[in-house]
């Protein structure tokens, strides 16, 4: 297995990046971003809700100030909250967001949520009113890639006919919640998965096969997690405020599950999602 992957259209990602949903506190975000950079992680996850793109644009700019990286070797998502709904609300989120950050350009930016029919009638035009902002900062090149995150199919589909389809998807992926019809069609268009909270939010740590296989391997259940994802060839973002934890979630090359051990991880009972459904 490799350690990056390129999207469509020719730019590189790494497959573990780091998350930083809910780490607010003051000072947090800024010293957790600097332990992964620090712990070799290139690919960090923000988003204009996460409340804290001050902080993590401030700890990227650092560590390239100090000399530890070139900023073209850093991977940095964030996401257009679903609120920023239409043309020009998005452009002036990616405005206030690359102020925030403090950055040049941006190597990803996301959709958050797609617009659905359960809560707006218009959910279809609305979806492409959107993307067509996100096409347009993509050809100005203030942003080297644009995706979606939360998108099902259905989602995916009011924007497909359009000049620019979507390079990622960054969908809630975990133990016993895989969403295979998302991943199958995001593979049938050459859009790459990415996995918001991998680790169940912690949830799936406890489970017994988990912490069977963790045993077996010699590894921890959440390195156990991640790589299974990973041999899905899905891109993870685990996200963890703990030094020890953001080293190991990275430390998942020196070994492979079986084919006999991913398909018993496959077939773990349907658990659901953390509570947020784009529906
Ligand atoms: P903490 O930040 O205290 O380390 P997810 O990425 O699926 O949303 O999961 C994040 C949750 O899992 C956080 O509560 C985080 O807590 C915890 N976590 C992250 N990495 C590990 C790990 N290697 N072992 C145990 N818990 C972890």
């Amino acid at each position: 297995m490799i350690e990056v992957q390129q999207l469509w259209n020719g730019i590189t990602i790494p497959m573990i990046g780091f998350g930083t949903y809910k780490i607010t506190e003051k000072g947090a975000a800024y010293e957790a971003v600097t332990k992964a950079l620090m712990a070799g992680y290139r690919h960090i996850d923000t988003a204009a809700f996460y409340d804290n793109e001050g902080e993590v644009g401030r700890a990227v700019r650092d560590f390239v100030t100090s000399g530890q990286a070139d900023r073209e070797d850093l991977f940095i998502t964030s996401k257009v909250w679903k609120t920023e709904n239409q043309y020009d609300l998005v452009m002036q989120s990616f405005d206030h967001t690359m102020q925030r950050l403090g950055l040049d350009y941006l190597d990803l930016y996301l959709v958050h949520w797609p617009s659905s029919p359960s809560f707006d009638e218009q959910w279809e035009t609305t979806n492409q009113e959107v993307w067509r902002a996100m096409i347009d900062l993509y050809k100005s090149g203030r942003v080297k890639a644009i995706g979606v995150s939360n998108f099902l199919p259905h989602h995916l589909d009011t924007i497909m006919d359009m000049e620019v389809i979507p390079m990622v998807d960054q969908i809630e992926i975990n133990p016993g919640f895989m969403q295979q019809d998302t991943i199958d069609y995001c593979k049938a268009h050459d859009i790459r998965i990415e996995a918001w909270s991998p680790l169940g939010r912690g949830r799936s740590l406890a489970h017994p096969l988990i912490q069977k296989l963790a045993a077996t391997y010699g590894k921890s259940p959440a390195q156990i997690i991640l790589r299974w994802e990973l041999q899905h060839d899905i891109i993870v973002l685990p996200k963890s405020v703990n030094e020890e934890r953001i080293i190991e979630n990275k430390a998942i090359w020196d070994f492979a599950l079986t084919p006999e051990d991913m398909a018993r991880m496959d077939a773990l009972a349907p658990y659901g999602n953390s509570g947020h459904s784009p529906d």
